[in-house]
């Protein structure tokens, strides 16, 4: 097929059926592997080591919506990294607290409970076991 210039259809110089059609089928390969990628991800279990958790504070983990905390030394906590007020990641933790940024909320290391609003609900406190050196959180 030949296009003509002024036909008003795109060009498609060097294409044929076939390549067309591999084209498409690759797409939907890319696609179809992202989707379970992002799948087996939001299954496994989230895997922290133990010596990354600071005693006397925490650190926050965005990629696995968590936050873990060691308020003392041996005592592990584990909490969901977003805010219930509005839904923002929490930014730090600082001076005992865990601390959104979007509006100012605190939350304690120990228990999750709101110590600064405008947030009134904790966090929510995540099941988890400790495997060898590892939080493992499900
Ligand atoms: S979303 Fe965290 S304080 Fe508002």
């Amino acid at each position: 097929m030949i296009d003509a210039p002024d036909s008003g259809r795109p060009s498609c110089g060097g294409c044929t059926r076939r390549s067309v059609l591999v084209g498409a089928a690759v797409a939907v390969a890319a696609t179809t592997a992202a989707g379970c990628g992002r799948g087996d991800a939001d299954t496994a279990p989230a895997r922290v080591p133990l010596a990354e958790v600071p005693v006397g504070g925490g650190r926050i983990y965005p990629q696995q919506d968590l936050v873990v905390t060691q308020p003392v030394a041996g005592d592990i906590r584990v909490f969901s990294a977003t805010c219930p007020h509005q839904g923002c990641l929490v930014a730090r933790v600082r001076d005992g607290a865990i601390e959104c940024a979007c509006h100012g909320s605190g939350f304690s290391i120990s228990d999750g409970s709101a110590v600064r609003g405008p947030a009134r609900k904790p966090l929510s406190a995540r099941t988890f076991v400790i495997e060898a050196a590892e939080i493992v959180v499900r």
